[in-house]
């Protein structure tokens, strides 16, 4: 009873809380939980982006909000996205009750799965994301999963968590593996949020948005492309491993692609890279690895 009175609002949802302490990651999407204050936030949201969304991102994005048929009023079914997506692409969205360790995460894409927050924001915080909610996972990320070029970088990015393991394997010195798959996976990380979380592409009428850190974001996503408070470069794969960020202001710094052709053929440079060693002694800093994270690569060696 007390689930159906609270909904599934971010930080304050019991279905999730229960979830969690029964540890379990992959979950249903308990829809008749939704409370009018939940759908009322996607509704807001929804409102708010789609006139950003015409300017500021770009074609593909656009392209997959209308394959995917997202209601405008209601927080979306992921059964019904999916059963647009999947035929598209093979992804689809798979609900899950929280952070989802490294690998885990990386391996879902390579299994064209992707593991998609139930919970919305309260709707009087709606410029406050202090997790990904449903309308950052599904209005951010998932239309870019029916563009085919797109989605085939993901399932390319997810292959190379795979090469992370069979490099950390190959080292037999336990300290060493350790700093070695540390690096690793915080170049990933970086490679991850300069590309699909927070990435700009060139295109004829001008830069638009692909990163869904951006497309969720009312507030950034204009910043990112109108601000002369942002730095904006053509990608290099070396600056961008080697790059800290931090998550609670607006990025000062973004990276350009020329389309996801280029992006697919970054992240095969990825893999030479991290073959040859060098994403073993990425510059320290942000983003902090955590021991989940680290332990979901050891695990599978
Ligand atoms: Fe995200």
């Amino acid at each position: 009873m007390e689930a159906v009175a609270t909904g599934l609002t971010t930080g304050e949802a019991p279905f999730i809380d229960s979830a969690r302490s029964a540890g379990q990651l992959y979950i249903e999407q308990p829809y008749h939980l939704y409370s009018p204050e939940n759908h009322n936030a996607w509704r807001l949201l929804f409102e708010r982006l789609s006139p950003r969304w015409e300017r500021y991102a770009n074609a593909h994005f656009l392209k997959g909000v209308g394959s995917l048929c997202l209601d405008p009023l209601h927080v979306p079914r992921l059964d019904d996205v999916n059963r647009f997506l999947n035929p598209l692409t093979g992804f689809r969205a798979r609900p899950v009750s929280g952070y989802v360790p490294a690998f885990v995460f990386f391996d879902c894409l390579r299994n064209r799965e992707f593991p998609t927050t139930i919970t919305i924001r309260r709707p009087d915080h709606l410029d406050y994301l202090p997790e990904p909610d449903i309308f950052h996972d599904v209005a951010g990320h998932v239309p870019m999963h029916t563009d085919r070029n797109f989605a085939e970088a993901l399932v390319r990015f997810g292959e190379c968590a795979h090469t992370a393991v069979e490099i950390a394997a190959g080292i037999g010195d336990h300290d060493r593996r350790l700093e070695t798959l540390t690096s690793v996976i915080r170049a990933m990380a970086r490679f991850f949020w300069f590309t699909v979380e927070f990435g700009l592409m060139r295109s004829p009428a001008g830069l638009k948005v692909y990163g869904s850190g951006l497309l969720s974001s009312f507030g950034e996503i204009a910043h990112a492309i109108d601000s002369p408070d942002v730095q904006r470069y053509p990608i290099q794969l070396e600056w961008a491993i080697n790059q800290s960020f931090e998550i609670d202001h607006y990025q000062p710094l973004l990276f350009i692609v020329d389309s996801f052709d280029h992006l697919f053929s970054l992240v095969g440079q990825l893999e030479e890279w991290m073959k040859l060693g060098r994403l073993s002694n990425v510059a320290p800093g942000e983003p902090a690895v955590n021991p989940h994270d680290l332990e979901s690569f050891l695990e599978r060696l």
